[in-house]
C-alpha cells in the first residue's frame, strides 16, 4: 500500500496518536479504577521501551504530528524519562497527560525533551476531596507540581472530571481559579467505561456548567473563545481572566466528527476510538516481525462515525453496550 496518511471512510486525517505507557497508577481515582484495582499482567504481555518507540516511529512516518503520552499515570513508568527523551528526537508535538504527583522528578526532562504542554488530572480544590476521589492523598504534591509548571513556563490544563454530588459545587471556584492565573481549566463529563458504576444521574453536562457559570458571573462575565481545529473542548475566558476553562461534553455532545486521534493501550493495542472494544494487537505483530503499518491502516479505516457506532445517549448508557470496553485505567484518557 502506498498512502500513508492515516485517513479514514469519513474523510478524518488521524494525526494525534496517544500512547499509554503503562496501567499503573500511583492514584485509585474513583471515575477511572474500579474499587478492586485492575488485574496485573505478567511484563511480557506490555510494550518494552524500544517497542514504544519503534511504534510511535512507524506513526510518524504515516504522519503523526502530535504525540500524547498517558496511562494510568505514565510518570510511574521506569523509563520514562528515557521514552521522553527519545521521543523529544522525532518531530512531533509532545504532551503529556498526568496527575501530577511525580512531575517535580520529570520537569527537566520535559524541557530537555521540547515537551512543554501537560495536562494534570486535579478534581477538587480541597485536599480531603481529592482524598476521597483519588483514594489517595495526592493534593499537595499536585498542587506544588501546578505551580512549579507554571512557573517554568509550561502550558498548563487542569482536567476536572465533574460528578454530581461529589465536586459539582466547586465548578465555579475552578473557574475563578483561571482568573487570577494563567491555568486551563477543562471540565469533563463523567464518561462510562466497565467498573466505574456509571449512571448520568452522577454526570453534570457542559451545558449545565455554563449555566452555573453565568449564575455566578453573569452572562457577561465570561466569552466564548475560538476553539482550535479537532479541539474536543469548548473554550471560554473570564472577561478579566488570566486562563480559561473549558467544557468537554463527550457525553451529551460528542465531537466524532473531527475526531484526530487514536491510541494505543500499554499493551501494545490499537483503539481507533475510546468507546471502542474493537482493538488491533500492534505488538504480536511486531514481534512476529509483521508490517504493521497494514494492520494501523486498517484500525483506521474500520473507525465508526460517531463513539463507535453509539450514536445516541441511550446506547451509550447501555451497560450491554460500554460496559465491555476497558476501564478508563486500561485505556489512557
Ligand atoms: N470520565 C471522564 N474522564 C475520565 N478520565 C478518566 N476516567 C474518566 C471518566 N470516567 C480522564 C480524566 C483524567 C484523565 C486521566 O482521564 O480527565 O484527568
Ligand atoms: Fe490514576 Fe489518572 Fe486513573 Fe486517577 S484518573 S486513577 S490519576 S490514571
Amino acid at each position: 500500500m502506498t498512502h500513508t496518511e492515516l485517513i479514514d471512510r469519513f474523510g478524518r486525517r488521524h494525526d494525534y496518536l496517544r500512547i499509554s505507557l503503562t496501567e499503573r497508577c500511583n492514584l485509585r481515582c474513583v471515575y477511572c479504577m474500579p474499587a478492586e484495582g485492575i488485574m496485573l499482567r505478567p511484563r511480557e504481555q506490555f510494550m518494552r521501551t524500544d517497542e514504544v518507540l519503534a511504534i510511535a516511529r512507524i506513526f510518524t512516518d504515516m504522519g503523526v504530528k502530535k504525540i500524547r503520552l498517558t496511562g494510568g499515570e505514565p510518570l510511574v513508568r521506569k523509563d520514562a524519562a528515557h521514552i521522553i527523551r527519545e521521543l523529544g528526537r522525532l518531530s512531533v508535538e509532545m504532551a503529556i497527560t498526568t496527575n501530577g504527583v511525580l512531575v517535580d522528578e520529570y520537569i527537566d526532562v520535559f524541557e530537555e525533551a521540547g515537551l512543554r504542554s501537560v495536562n494534570v488530572s486535579l478534581d477538587s480544590l480541597r485536599p480531603e476531596r481529592m482524598r476521597a476521589i483519588s483514594r489517595r492523598d495526592p493534593f499537595a504534591r499536585t498542587m506544588a507540581n501546578i505551580r512549579l509548571l507554571q512557573d517554568r513556563g509550561f502550558h498548563v490544563k487542569v482536567n476536572m472530571v465533574v460528578m454530581r454530588g461529589v465536586n459539582d459545587d466547586e465548578v465555579t471556584d475552578l473557574m475563578a481559579w483561571s482568573r487570577n492565573e494563567p491555568v486551563h481549566v477543562r471540565f469533563i463529563e463523567f464518561m462510562p467505561f466497565d467498573g466505574n458504576r456509571w449512571d448520568w444521574s452522577k454526570g453534570v453536562s457542559g451545558e449545565e456548567i455554563l449555566a452555573r457559570a453565568t449564575e455566578r458571573f453573569g452572562a457577561t462575565g465570561y466569552e466564548r473563545l475560538t476553539d482550535r481545529p479537532n479541539d474536543t473542548a469548548r473554550n471560554y475566558r473570564l472577561v478579566d481572566g488570566q486562563g480559561t476553562f473549558a467544557v468537554i461534553s463527550s457525553v451529551t455532545n460528542p465531537f466524532c466528527d473531527t475526531c484526530n486521534r487514536i491510541r494505543l493501550t500499554a499493551d501494545g493495542k490499537l483503539k481507533n476510538c475510546l468507546f471502542g472494544r474493537h482493538e488491533t494487537d500492534l505488538l504480536s505483530a511486531l514481534r512476529s516481525g509483521a508490517d504493521i503499518k497494514e494492520l494501523i491502516i486498517g484500525s483506521v479505516l474500520n473507525k465508526k462515525a460517531v463513539r463507535n457506532g453509539m450514536d445516541s445517549f441511550e446506547q451509550l448508557a447501555d451497560p450491554a453496550q460500554h460496559g465491555a470496553n476497558r476501564s478508563m485505567v486500561a485505556i489512557g484518557g
